[in-house]
């Protein structure tokens, strides 16, 4: 695979590995200066997206400009994360998983993984881990008086230092299966930082038992989508600075070490739906892949 272009980071206005360890902070304040609201986050365009309020006009701007390239966007993210939600709900409910590391969590949304997996299970334990500081405070507010819910500032790029981190190896038992949940995220790694090795590292660490769930921006065969996925992935990194989509081959080997499970990787919304369908799916519902994979 080669490296696609992308933007630097710290250019951009993004917090950065560095910066992030440099703040660490599992619990501590949200250092101001990493919030830059000139520049357009990942997590904010995504709430956008997804109807939140915690964006900034630079966000929605970005926003606009990807509807007009593909008008079903919103459709699509809300499928996405109904699919995160649902998995959530499954691995809690009928496989029995009572601890989850949900990485790139994001701003929060109406459901969250902690909502869902408490409500089958109170006593579940969710840690949310992000490198956005916008995130990270919203995180702490919207969990300060959850006892079992933690939340991590880290660099999801980092395994070894982000399993280490305080929030996570206090409250996640890497003995005992674990979900743990990269929902839209490592198309927001390069192929020069490894995707593939980053998740080799995750799933080498997790305990037999254990689940992914992976979703990621896809770069589908048929030539009309494709076209859309060449289009968007230019405008995500010219204005965001990341944003790759991948062939299936791709994002099928990151679920490498695990067994992916039925139905499959898919389109969120053949991935286990609650009903039938009762609308037909947009275009845009296309261009992502979901699937969950199971440690033997
Ligand atoms: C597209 S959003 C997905 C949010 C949520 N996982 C979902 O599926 O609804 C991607 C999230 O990953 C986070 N992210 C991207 N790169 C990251 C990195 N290197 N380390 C930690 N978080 C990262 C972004 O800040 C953003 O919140």
């Amino acid at each position: 695979m080669s490296d696609r272009p992308g933007v630097d980071p710290v250019r951009r206005g993004w917090t950065c590995s560095r910066d992030v360890a440099a703040v660490d902070s599992t619990t501590g304040p949200l250092d101001m200066r990493l919030l830059n609201t000139r520049s357009p986050s990942v997590a904010r365009c995504f709430d956008a997206l997804l109807g939140g309020k915690d964006n900034y006009a630079v966000d929605r701007a970005v926003v606009d400009a990807a509807l007009e390239v593909s008008p079903g966007l919103v459709t699509a993210t809300v499928d996405h994360r109904e699919w995160l939600m649902r998995v959530v709900r499954y691995l809690a409910q009928n496989v029995g998983i009572d601890q989850f590391l949900d990485i790139g969590s994001g701003l929060p949304a109406p459901e969250n993984t902690h909502q869902v997996a408490q409500r089958a299970n109170p006593d579940a334990v969710v840690v949310y881990v992000d490198h956005d500081p916008m995130v990270h405070s919203h995180g702490q507010a919207l969990l300060a008086d959850n006892d079992h819910t933690h939340f991590a500032f880290a660099d999801l790029t980092r395994p070894a230092e982000l399993l280490a981190m305080p929030a996570i190896a206090r409250n996640i038992d890497l003995s005992r299966p674990v979900a743990l949940l990269q929902g839209a995220t490592l198309q927001h790694v390069s192929d020069g930082q490894r995707p593939h090795r980053v998740m080799a590292e995750y799933v080498a660490a997790l305990a037999p038992g254990s689940y992914v769930a992976v979703s990621h921006l896809h770069r589908p065969e048929e030539a009309a989508h494709a076209e859309t996925a060449a289009r968007l992935e230019k405008l995500m990194l010219a204005e965001l600075g990341t944003g790759w989509f991948r062939d299936r081959e791709e994002i099928t080997a990151l679920f490498d070490g695990t067994e992916i499970t039925e139905p499959g990787l898919t389109r969120a919304a053949d991935w286990w739906p609650d009903g039938p369908r009762l609308r037909s799916l947009v275009p845009a519902q296309n261009l992502l892949l979901c699937g969950v994979g199971r440690k033997p």
